[in-house]
Formats: structure tokens, C-alpha cells, sequence
């Protein structure tokens, strides 16, 4: 056992990674609900080597433990996988510290350093896809991941222990319990905060994170390190199902109803809507109050099912405005395969319905019978559309 923030991985490589549980939103937008991992990592050989690493706030804690794996040795280099400040934080320092270090990154990544630090390294080593570091024993060979998350992102793999070094691919939210490795843990406990993630980070860029997995198939990866989360060592295939799943939008049967309500109008329809869903055979039915969910969690669960209802009010003539940011964000989200019914009410001179209407032709979804409207409340014809609508819906769906 080493420090607290400290793990063995093998003869040349240990964990450095720190837990973050004060942020309450990653980037300033997604809930943090059970904290957040940065994780970075040493080798040691011939020649050291930092790769990735974390948070400004967190550079005490890192600190620590990084010093305590060094045992005093110089730091040869520091390779930047990706330059997103959750990782890029304490680049300054490193280099502060150890003013004749190596940079290790691509011609965006030294771009990225100037924009963001004003760094222009003393040494830097531009690699491009397939360049190769050898260390010693161990080797790095670099694959360019544009996109994943960012244009500068790239991985490396190290092909004496056949570890993938993944950047932010095969992450998610949740610091790390105690549990480094994904056999020391629960996954079923991380589960639905690396679908968040995954859905709120990179699910909109899911082509290029199909294609980064399709480009990384050939190599035998018997460990992945990603820079959030656990360290895949045990059951790989796990990790690389749920993102290859992920990103072919491979979809369950279920419903999400979507509401937006001022005086409870909207939602009476809504809560009908799953009741009439329920007496069609639906199982899986998540509704949520717009106005109260955070977007995060909204977008999640319809990434997952492959239906959903939206239903909303009109406010100043347009769109109830939470239920207009979430639409707005999901024409760009790039959602597929969602079969979609909508409702909605006004009380005179309407806009909420038709900004439904509007939204869902953009986003290029498959719109099913009937779509109503309703003045003030909804009134008994109404009710029957629900049914109708949840029939099918129910019928649509099934897989
Ligand atoms: Fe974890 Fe895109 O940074």
C-alpha cells in the first residue's frame, strides 16, 4: 500500500489520480451527484513519464502522491493526451517543476497549451498517428482520437503491458470509492453516471467515439486507463460493450414523457399519458418535470429508450422556456431512432405545441398519430387522443 491517492498498477505504472467530491457540475452544466475521479498515471522505467493530469484545485492532493511514486527521480515526460482543464490544470506547475521536461502531444495539443497557459514548451515532441515513446520496457504507440472529446484528444497504448491509455473514452462520473480497478469494485454502482456522462460529455460526438473504437479494435487491450473512473483490468469487454452500445444508440423499449407545466394543466395530460402507456403493455416509463430535472438526466433516459412524449405549455407565445432549452440542446445531440408523440395546451394565443411541432421536425424524428392541443385544460376528447397516441406509441416501439 501506498499513499491514500497512490496504486500499484505493475512494475512501471501506478495511479495518481485524486477524487473530486466539492464540484457540484462538471463543466459548470452536469451534476456531480456522487463526485468526480481525475486519473492520472506514472511510468517508471529507464525513462519516467507522466501521463495526464488533473484538476487546478486538486494539485495539492495530486502532489502528494505523485512525489511519493517519483522517489525523487527526475521527470523525463509529460504526455498530454487531452487538453481539457479537468486534466490540464497543473500543466504550469509540472512544467514549473521540472523546467527541462519533454512534451508529449500533437501540433493541436501545443496549440491548445498556448491558448489556455501561454505555454510554448521549451522540448516538445510532436508525435502523429502510430509515432511510438519507448520508455525502457515499456512503449507508447499514439492514435490520434479527434473529437473524443476534444480535436486535440488522443490515446496511447503501451505494448509491453498492453494497457490503453483512453483519455476521456471509457470514463464516467463518480469519484473512486476506495476501489481503483473495476474488480476491486462495483460497476453496477458507476453504472448509470458513466451512461451520464458518456450521454452528456460525448454522446453528441458518438460517430467519431463508433469510429475511435472501430480504429482501436485490432489492438489486444488488457487493461484500459481512462482518465475518469475505474481502471478496466478485469472485464475489459464491459466497459468497451456499454461504449460501443453507447454509440450506436442501440436503444431499449420504453417511454420518457417530458413536461413542462405551470398550474398543473400539462401534467395532469402527462401523468394520464403513463397510466394510458401502462394499459398498452409499457413497462419502462420515466416522466419528467422539465421544469424541476436537471436537462442531464433527461437527456440520459432518452439516449437509452427509444420513445418519448413531450408535452408542454405556451409561455409569452413560444415554447415554455426549460422545455425550449432542452429542445434546442437536443436538435443537437444528434439523437436517432426515437419515435416521438407530443401534446400540448394553451390558454389563447398558443406557441407551445407548435414550438414542439417545430423541434422535432428539426431533430428528424419520427412523429406518431395524434399530436393535440388542448385550451386551458384538457377535456374529454383530449384524453381519448392520449389513448390513442398511447396505443401507438405502445405498438411503435416494440422491439
Ligand atoms: Fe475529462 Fe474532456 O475532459
Amino acid at each position: 500500500m501506498l499513499y491514500n491517492n497512490t496504486v500499484k498498477i505493475n512494475d512501471h505504472v501506478r495511479y495518481v489520480g485524486v477524487n473530486d467530491r466539492k464540484t457540484r457540475k462538471f463543466e459548470n452544466m452536469w451534476p456531480l451527484d456522487h463526485g468526480i475521479a481525475y486519473n492520472s498515471y506514472v511510468i517508471l522505467d529507464e525513462k519516467t513519464a507522466l501521463l495526464d493530469t488533473v484538476h487546478l484545485g486538486y494539485y495539492t492532493n495530486f502532489e502528494e502522491g505523485f512525489q511519493h511514486v517519483m522517489e525523487g527521480r527526475k521527470l523525463d515526460y509529460l504526455v498530454i493526451h487531452h487538453m481539457e482543464p479537468d486534466h490540464s490544470g497543473i500543466i504550469p506547475q509540472i512544467i514549473a517543476d521540472y523546467p527541462d521536461i519533454t512534451i508529449v502531444g500533437n501540433a493541436r495539443t501545443k496549440e491548445f497549451l498556448f491558448n489556455f497557459y501561454q505555454i510554448e514548451p521549451k522540448n516538445f515532441l510532436e508525435v502523429k498517428e502510430g509515432d511510438t515513446l519507448s520508455l525502457g520496457t515499456t512503449e507508447l504507440t499514439f492514435y490520434m482520437t479527434p473529437m473524443v472529446h476534444w480535436p486535440e484528444s488522443m490515446v496511447s497504448y503501451e505494448s509491453h503491458y498492453k494497457i490503453l491509455f483512453s483519455q476521456d473514452a471509457f470514463g464516467g462520473f463518480g469519484a473512486l470509492d476506495g476501489g481503483i480497478f473495476d474488480d476491486e469494485l462495483n460497476f453496477d454502482l458507476y453504472e448509470a453516471d458513466t451512461i451520464r456522462y458518456y450521454v452528456n460529455i460525448i454522446g453528441k460526438l458518438s460517430r467519431q467515439v463508433a469510429r475511435a473504437i472501430d480504429k482501436l479494435a485490432p489492438l489486444d487491450i488488457q487493461m484500459i486507463c481512462p482518465v475518469h473512473g475505474p481502471v478496466w483490468r478485469h472485464n475489459v469487454e464491459r466497459i468497451l460493450t456499454l461504449y460501443q452500445d453507447l454509440s450506436n444508440q442501440k436503444k431499449q423499449e420504453g417511454v420518457v414523457i417530458v413536461y413542462g407545466s405551470m398550474y398543473g394543466n400539462t401534467e395532469r395530460m402527462a401523468n394520464y399519458m403513463g397510466r394510458c402507456l401502462a394499459q398498452a403493455g409499457v413497462k419502462n416509463i420515466i416522466t419528467h418535470d422539465v421544469s424541476k430535472t436537471d436537462m442531464s438526466y433527461i437527456l440520459k433516459d432518452l439516449w437509452i429508450y427509444n420513445g418519448a412524449i413531450f408535452g408542454s405549455c405556451a409561455y409569452n407565445n413560444g415554447l415554455f422556456p426549460p422545455m425550449d432549452n432542452l429542445c434546442r440542446y437536443l436538435v443537437g445531440q444528434k439523437m436517432t431512432g426515437m419515435k416521438v408523440g407530443l401534446f400540448g395546451g394553451f390558454s389563447w394565443s398558443g406557441g407551445g405545441f407548435s414550438g414542439l411541432q417545430s423541434f422535432v421536425k428539426e431533430a428528424g424524428w419520427e412523429l406518431l398519430d395524434p399530436s393535440f392541443e388542448f385550451k386551458s385544460s384538457p377535456k374529454t376528447e383530449h384524453f381519448q387522443q392520449a389513448e390513442q397516441l398511447a396505443e401507438a406509441m405502445a405498438k411503435a416501439i416494440k422491439l
